[in-house]
């Protein structure tokens, strides 16, 4: 019988669609690598895999310990899925603006989760990051720390860039990728500049967070709060390394919501708001390539975690979203 040992199994090697040149207005040859397909439903999975995995052969973990982290939800899916495989319990600690979708998902597979304000700034006792922290402290959980974890960017260096360059047969010349804690962006660009360093790597970053600043080496703003999940930060990370992203677009959270449901109904992509800002940075792009270049994006996680938020009209409008996008090619 042809079966997979495990779920872990089928972590990775996701497949890869062309898009229709008519979304963006452009010749550009535009791609998209559907993360969501991984067993949990995101990009997450693979550095979940990959540091409990690293960590247990190191023996700094063993079956029976507690992973304790602080995630904007995908991170504590993809760590309690693995986590229920692998024989650990888990414990996340995660901002109230995360999806309700997401929050169910973590306990669905057995974890315990624990939400903190969003309003709170990142030195702040109640912010979700210095609450792991202390929660792994105190009761000597391991703390995954993702956004600090040297072995998020490695997984992605290891693993999705070398997926990446062999998957686009050595013809990419943009990467497109959204900023959370950094690790995606920074293992696959470090993978794909050393196989061809004219690949241009381009962040998307929420407005209101400090990864533009930090890759444009401007003085940090104060950061502000945004709605959009997954991407951004308050603080300075060290899975992101600023040294292989080119530059970073930023991208409102109004924009990012009406690019996710346009993608759902041009393109039958359900995919998460982290994947709107991505797609709306991807058409500004996209308008100034001609045939020669080849682009691909990700998309993150489903939209099916958004249902009652982004997707929702009613939602919307509480929140003074608009719902119609002023010009479809992004112009
Ligand atoms: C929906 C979504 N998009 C994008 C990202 C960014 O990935 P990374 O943390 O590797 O930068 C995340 C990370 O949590 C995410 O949940």
């Amino acid at each position: 019988m042809k079966a997979a040992a495990s779920i872990l199994d089928l972590i990775g090697n996701t497949p890869i669609i062309k898009l229709p040149q008519s979304i963006t207005d452009s010749a550009a040859n535009l791609y998209c690598k559907l993360e969501f397909l991984n067993p949990s439903g995101s990009v997450k999975d693979r550095m979940a895999k990959h540091i409990i995995l690293k960590e247990q052969e190191r023996g700094t973990i063993k079956p029976g310990d507690t992973i304790c982290d602080n995630t904007s939800g995908n991170a504590g899916i993809s760590v309690a899925m693995v986590a229920a495989v692998a024989g650990y319990k888990s414990v996340f600690t995660t901002p109230q603006k995360t999806s309700q979708e997401k929050v169910d998902l973590i306990k669905s597979f057995g974890a315990e989760v624990i939400i903190t304000p969003t309003e709170v700034t990142a030195d702040d006792p109640r912010h979700c990051y210095q609450v792991a922290k202390k929660l792994a402290a105190d009761r000597g959980y391991y703390w995954l720390n993702q956004y600090d974890n040297p072995l998020n960017p490695e997984a992605h260096y290891e693993v999705t860039g070398p997926e990446i360059w062999e998957q686009t047969e050595g013809k990419l010349t943009h990467f497109v990728m959204g900023i959370g804690t950094g690790g995606t962006i920074s293992g696959v660009a470090k993978y794909l500049k050393e196989k061809n360093s004219a690949i241009e790597v381009i962040g998307v970053d929420p407005v209101g967070s400090l990864f533009e600043a930090i890759v444009a080496k401007r003085p940090l703003p104060e950061p502000q709060l945004y709605i959009v999940e997954g991407i951004g930060t308050d603080r300075l990370v060290n899975a992101f390394w600023p040294q292989y992203v080119d530059q970073v677009i930023q991208v409102s959270d109004n924009d990012s919501f009406l690019a996710a449901r346009f993608l759902a109904r041009t393109c039958g992509l359900s995919v998460g708001g982290s994947t709107g800002t991505l797609f709306h940075a991807v058409r500004q792009i996209c308008r100034e390539l001609d045939e020669s270049a080849y682009v691909l994006f990700l998309a993150c996680d489903t939209g099916i975690r958004y249902i009652t938020k982004y997707f929702s009209n009613r939602w919307m409008e509480e929140h003074n979203f608009r719902l119609e996008e002023t010009d479809l090619s992004g112009k």
